[in-house]
């Protein structure tokens, strides 16, 4: 309708320059250029933000600010039965070859869903080549993994059951297991017409990893619409966020974790720190393409404050310093340390809260 209009007056200025009349050339091209700025200045008016506001504010009639990052749903829907068959299978050390690991060993949902050492230990202490990402907010990553490499939380699944440095195991093994319990016997046969399989098995896990969403951080309240839920200081650290660019890969209800970047985009970051693996290679080992070097999921940056060390490779202890690279690798930029201590402050706004309660 009001490209239509735009359209018309457009014509309209091409009709006066056959005429050539100066006065009417002008008259309409200042119209159309009007027509044209109300047009845009409606496309982004802070309305509602539509596809969010579909997909994951059913739970909520508030208005939300017109931001790129949107809060996490205040609640969803799952099978609380299979959340709780799920949260006993994620904690089972059945789950392993040797009954000593379970996936909370190395994410620990007292330590914002990871285990806080550089790389994971797993099976016969078993040393992993990667940093251990959360656990929480999983449900909302495109894909999983560093390297995006399963599309699902299911499919996730199977790479620490079957990695010999993680569980050590398999699946049969696990059935087999899991049924000389009379307790998951029972349980399974009551979510699940064929009882313990592996598919029911993935299914139960997933869904309670679904459960560990993070709502009510203070920054998700401002978001909300609660101006005053977040400081001077921490909006500040978040316009320098936004400004600076870091909101380009870090966005949407994650804050990161919908779309791979490469990790040096300014100058060559693994060339820098040295000693490259083939973990460094990113995407490239899941698709063999030599564009797909060094490129990774963007991870989110919720709870990002309970999770150090940073990067795949946990070559940044700590946040200032993972904040440094990202200026210097993915923006070209120095930062100061007061653009640091700012956007760590907003950072800081982006903890939430696990079944009520501050994780
Ligand atoms: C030995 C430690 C260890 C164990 C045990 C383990 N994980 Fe992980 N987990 C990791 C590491 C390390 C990664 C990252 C691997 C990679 O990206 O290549 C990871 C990745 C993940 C991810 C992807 C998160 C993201 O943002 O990409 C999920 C989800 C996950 N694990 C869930 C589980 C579940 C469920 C189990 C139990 C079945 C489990 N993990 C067992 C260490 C472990
Ligand atoms: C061009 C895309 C891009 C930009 C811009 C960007 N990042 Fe990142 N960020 C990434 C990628 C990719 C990673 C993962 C790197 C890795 O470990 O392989 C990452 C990782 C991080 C991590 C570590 C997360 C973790 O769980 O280990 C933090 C913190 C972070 N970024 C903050 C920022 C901040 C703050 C800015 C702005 C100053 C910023 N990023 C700009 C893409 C980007």
């Amino acid at each position: 309708m009001r490209w239509e209009l735009v359209i018309k007056m457009i014509s309209l200025a091409n009709l006066a320059n056959v005429f050539k009349k100066k006065t009417l050339q002008i008259i309409s091209m200042m119209i159309s250029v009007i027509i044209i700025s109300l047009f845009l200045y409606s496309c982004q008016s802070p309305s509602i933000n539509e596809s969010t506001d579909s997909i994951l504010e059913k739970d909520s009639k508030i208005s939300l600010i017109n931001e790129p990052i949107t809060p996490i749903p205040l609640k969803l829907e799952l099978d609380e039965n299979k959340v709780k068959l799920g949260e006993l299978l994620f904690h089972d050390r059945q789950l392993s070859g040797d009954d000593m690991i379970s996936c909370a060993s190395c994410h620990k949902l007292n330590h914002g869903g990871v285990d806080l050492l550089p790389k994971s230990e797993g099976i016969n202490n078993r040393i992993g080549e990667v940093n251990s990402p959360t656990v929480f907010n999983s449900g909302f990553n495109f894909k999983q993994f560093w390297d995006g490499r399963a599309d699902t939380l299911e499919e996730q699944i199977e790479g620490p059951i079957n990695s010999e440095i993680e569980m050590g195991s398999s699946w049969p093994l696990i059935v087999r297991k899991l049924s000389s319990s009379p307790e998951y016997i029972l349980s399974f046969r009551q979510l699940y017409s064929d009882g313990i399989t592996k598919e029911n098995i993935k299914d139960a896990i997933a869904t309670f990893e679904r459960s560990l969403y993070t709502p009510n951080s203070r920054f998700d309240f401002f978001l909300r619409g609660d101006k005053n839920a977040i400081t001077e200081e921490e909006k500040e650290g978040y316009n320098r966020f936004k400004n600076y660019g870091c909101i380009t890969c870090h966005q949407g209800v994650n804050v990161g974790g919908n779309l791979f970047q490469t990790f040096g985009l300014f100058g060559n970051y693994f060339k820098d720190r040295g000693n490259i693996t083939r973990a460094d290679f990113g995407r490239y080992n899941v698709t063999g393409k030599e564009e797909d070097r060094y490129l990774f999921k963007v991870p989110s940056l919720r709870n990002i404050v309970l999770t150090s060390p940073y990067f795949h490779d946990a070559n940044a202890k700590t946040l200032e310093e993972a904040i440094a690279i990202m200026g210097k690798y993915q923006l070209g930029r120095n930062l100061s340390s007061e653009d640091i201590d700012l956007i760590i402050k907003f950072l800081k706004t982006l903890t939430g809260n696990y079944q009520d309660n501050p994780l």
